[in-house]
């Protein structure tokens, strides 16, 4: 694989994917060849599967199912898109991949954590070479997303106390594993595009 394989990862509202759309234009503008996508989602299957997953009530399933239907648009949007695109060189950006899974799904039930690790091993096989956790004060983070007019509130209908601890779930997961970085979302937009492309800018080896 000769591409590079960023994610994005952060609470609901947290602004990833506003910032994964600058990033995306930063390295477009250096003569980068980009994949912006994202999950669930990227591919028409998989945005079909991410219907059942991100509308209609919570408890619609068991937390095993949600994380099987998850794995399966992820391999089916590794397969169509992202391999592909990380096989012809591109660098391809993610607003979200598995370490969502470990988090929204994981949360602290260890077999549950233990079954995404395997699948992710089995079913999907790579990891990213880089992620930016963007972390972002909760409560403003949760009302920013039930202010979108989607119908796509399913996760943010979990409430603040579920925002509050996949926040420290992410906070945990980036304390033991290299290729994350957290990055401070509470200031303003291009701020927070500036923490990020320092990350980015030292890690692909580009001018600051
Ligand atoms: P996303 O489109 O990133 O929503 P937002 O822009 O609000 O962050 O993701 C949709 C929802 O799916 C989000 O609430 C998080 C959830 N999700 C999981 O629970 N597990 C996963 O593996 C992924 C990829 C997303």
């Amino acid at each position: 694989m000769s591409g590079y394989f960023i994610t994005l990862e952060g609470i609901d509202g947290s602004g990833k994917t506003t910032q994964a759309i600058l990033l995306e234009k930063k390295l477009k503008n250096l003569g980068k060849k980009v994949l912006l996508t994202r999950e669930p989602g990227g591919v028409k299957g998989a945005e079909k599967i991410r219907d059942l997953l991100v509308q209609g009530d919570t408890d619609r399933w068991s937390q095993v199912t949600e994380t099987l239907l998850f794995f399966a648009a992820r391999r089916h949007h590794l397969e169509k898109c992202i391999l592909p695109s990380l096989n012809s060189g591109k660098l391809v950006i993610c607003d979200r991949f598995t370490d969502s899974t470990l988090v929204y799904q994981g949360r602290k039930n260890v077999s549950l954590i233990n079954l995404i690790k395997k699948l992710s091993e089995l079913a999907i096989g790579i990891e990213p070479d880089l992620t930016l956790i963007i972390n972002a004060d909760p409560q403003k983070s949760l009302n920013r997303g039930l202010k979108r007019t989607s119908n796509e509130t399913r996760f943010e209908m979990l409430g603040l106390k579920f925002q509050e601890e996949a926040k420290l779930r992410y906070e945990a997961l980036a304390k033991n594993i290299d290729r994350c970085h957290i990055v401070d979302g509470n200031g303003g937009i291009e701020e927070t595009h500036q923490l990020l492309w320092k990350i980015v800018s030292n890690n692909l080896r580009l001018q600051p």
